[in-house]
């Protein structure tokens, strides 16, 4: 198994810290479906032509690269005329084997919550769904001990204190404020225990705050990179898995001893997803992964 990586930098310096990687669980769902027919965040244009065909394959190289880093991946069957169904990081959030499936805002994404729901119970997760509008990981993402939590465009305040009763968890609230960026998972990703890359201005001045002093080490996406939406990244605690179309963050994330995969998703890029979105980490009990 690949892990403990240490690498030597040009002036000949070893920066790197150890890489742990650790075999995740996943759930996905194949874009058998996917059309832009409406439009729900700004990166949607229902009169731009969108190819099924084109979809089904990134999502597939994305789907076969997961299981060959040594990954598990479960499908959920698509449903017809749930075009959004692909972004499974949106259908709940999985932590400690309780699922707390989503609510979505929008009515056109709002029969993905049963659909997820009972492919959770029958695969044994306990899903509850949530009362007050909640995004799932589009907007809840696990940090070691804390869950970081978006709000201002998708997830209402009201879901973080509802995911911190259902896990036990402290949750710590983010507000988003540039509608490029409307799910946490479009402006934040977690690398490792307690380790994030995030775009600092897609954040209010008070999120930024507490962002700076939780995570003085962070990793901080430039401009063209949160563009091509590379925080919307998949980490294993080694590989990094983002859009290719990102320039800077590769070796950004290799200074640090991380492994960044380019994966090209430019076809799901045109419904407002990339890797993270595409991809739900479901977290058994009493883990003690983190992060
Ligand atoms: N069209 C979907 C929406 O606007 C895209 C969701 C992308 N997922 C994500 N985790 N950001 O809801």
């Amino acid at each position: 198994m690949k892990g403990d990586l240490v690498r030597q930098s040009s002036d000949g310096t070893l920066t790197s810290p150890k890489r742990t990687f650790r075999p995740r669980h996943y759930l996905m769902c194949e874009p058998t479906f996917f059309d832009v027919r409406y439009s729900i965040n700004p990166w949607m244009d229902p009169t731009r032509p969108t190819s099924t065909q084109r979809g089904i394959s990134q999502w597939k190289a994305l789907h076969d690269l997961l299981v060959s880093l040594g990954h598990t991946v479960d499908l959920v069957e698509p449903v017809a005329g749930l075009p959004d169904m692909v972004y499974a990081a949106n259908a709940a959030t999985v932590v400690d084997g309780r699922a707390l499936v989503a609510r979505f805002r929008h009515l056109e994404r709002a029969d993905e919550s049963p659909a997820y729901l009972n492919w959770l119970q029958a695969h044994g997760w306990e899903p509850l769904q949530a009362t007050h509008v909640n995004e799932g990981e589009g907007d809840f993402l696990c940090a070691g001990d804390v869950i970081l939590a978006g709000t201002g465009f998708r997830s209402e305040p009201k879901s973080h204190d509802e995911a911190q009763e259902f896990f036990g968890k402290p949750v710590l609230g983010l507000t988003l404020t540039d509608e490029r960026f409307y799910h946490l998972d479009t402006a934040l990703a977690v690398l490792d225990e307690g380790e994030i890359m995030y775009n600092p201005r897609a954040f209010s001045p008070q999120s930024r705050g507490l962002l700076a002093e939780r995570f003085p080490d962070a990793i901080l996406a430039d401009e063209a990179d949160a563009g091509v939406f590379g925080l919307n990244a998949v980490s294993d605690g080694l590989h990094v898995i983002l859009p290719e179309q990102a320039k800077r963050l590769p070796d950004q994330l290799r200074e640090r001893g991380f492994e960044p995969i380019g994966v090209d998703t430019t076809e799901l890029l045109k419904g407002g997803g990339s890797a993270k979105c595409c991809t739900l980490e479901l977290r058994p009990v009493r883990s003690v992964r983190r992060g």
